[in-house]
């Protein structure tokens, strides 16, 4: 009997500044999912971090850990390719020759651009402009067909989409054109202080965020100062975005969904709820921290495993490479 392919998957994170519970309930929960049924290739991009200053022992640790508190989250080795982006030069090479199948005007209108040359308005480089290109390289280089992202990474992976449209409308079926592949619930999980906008590891005010690493004081404590309104009912309503957030958090943890999470706290106030949902996220993310300490102790392991992670994910790379070279008539 012919063997169905499995779908292949390919997506990234960023390992500057650690990972917020936005980064887990948005994407990396999903990557752990994908495991069972499809080829799965997550990776490191730090040669996305670059873009914004940095300190170069920090980073050095820092991709370490990422890639750590993955195996923790649930990548598995056995089941997945886990590798480092700069350690397969085949991204920027690819990157390259797709910055020239993409426009100005398209990589004007990216909103991340706009919002991280506004907030570093002494650093406009053009790796900030050009790092949509970049993150197409990553998923067109793996023939991708799904992309696990949160919301916030939607219009990067439109422009993929585009670049691989574009390419291939000039040069035959030369790239899968990938999807995208977003939770049910948390897909855009908020701060903790101003529901209005996106939980961020860069925001400066710790109570905002809750990051994998915190301890079950400090989560609870974060939560029980979460920013709501001035009711006491636990519900959703479009008012109300800060119980909303919450809701979210919890019925992605829990499963339970607003209806159930409603009925579960009627007739009990806000400090009921905001402890429960605490609760429930720093029972989630102890299992976690266990695991990422131990795997960070463990360098031998780590190393071997994203030396395997690179060399996998290099064959892969190259095979299209090529091809994209043969195509444009580099060789
Ligand atoms: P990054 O590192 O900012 O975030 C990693 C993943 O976490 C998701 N995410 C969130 N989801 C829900 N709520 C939030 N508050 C939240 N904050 C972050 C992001 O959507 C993302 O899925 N450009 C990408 C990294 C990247 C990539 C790729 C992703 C580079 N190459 C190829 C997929 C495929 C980024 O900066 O994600």
């Amino acid at each position: 009997m012919e063997e169905t392919k499995r779908p292949r998957v390919l997506s990234g994170i960023q390992p500057t500044g650690g990972f917020t519970l936005g980064n887990y309930i948005g994407a990396i929960r999903n990557w752990d999912k994908l495991q069972d049924d499809c080829e799965c290739l997550y990776c490191v991009v730090d040669l996305h971090s670059i873009t914004i200053r940095h300190e170069p022992a920090a980073l050095r640790r820092q991709i370490r850990e990422a890639a750590a508190m993955l195996l923790a989250c649930g990548v598995d080795p056995g089941r997945a390719v886990l590798f480092i982006q700069g350690d397969v030069s085949a991204h920027a090479e690819l990157s390259w020759i797709l910055s020239c199948y993409t426009q100005f005007g398209e990589l004007s209108r990216m909103t991340q651009f706009k919002d991280k040359s506004q907030k570093h308005p002494e650093n406009v480089n053009a790796g900030l402009f050009t790092y949509p290109v970049l993150m197409a390289a990553d998923i067109l280089l793996y023939q991708a067909d799904l992309v696990p992202i949160g919301a916030d990474q939607k219009q990067h992976l439109e422009l993929a989409r585009n670049i691989a449209e574009r390419f291939n409308g000039i040069y035959g079926e030369v790239f899968t054109v990938p999807e995208g592949y977003f939770p049910k619930v948390g897909g855009r999980v908020m701060s903790l202080q101003d529901p209005a906008s996106k939980m961020s590891k860069s925001d400066e005010n710790e109570n905002a965020k809750i990051m994998l690493t915190d301890g079950p004081d400090a989560i609870i404590r974060k939560f029980k100062r979460a920013v709501t309104d001035s009711e006491s009912t636990v519900c959703a309503a479009e008012n109300k975005p800060g119980i909303v957030n919450l809701m979210t958090i919890y019925s992605a943890l829990s499963g339970r969904s607003f209806e159930e999470i409603e009925r579960e706290f009627e007739g009990r106030g806000y400090g009921d709820f905001k402890l429960a949902v605490g609760e429930c996220v720093a029972s989630e993310l102890a299992p976690i921290q266990g695991e990422y300490a131990r795997i960070l102790a463990d360098k031998s392991y780590l190393d071997g495993v994203l030396a395997e992670g690179a060399s996998r994910a290099s064959a892969l790379a190259q095979r299209t490479l090529a091809k994209v070279s043969r195509k444009i008539g580099l060789k």
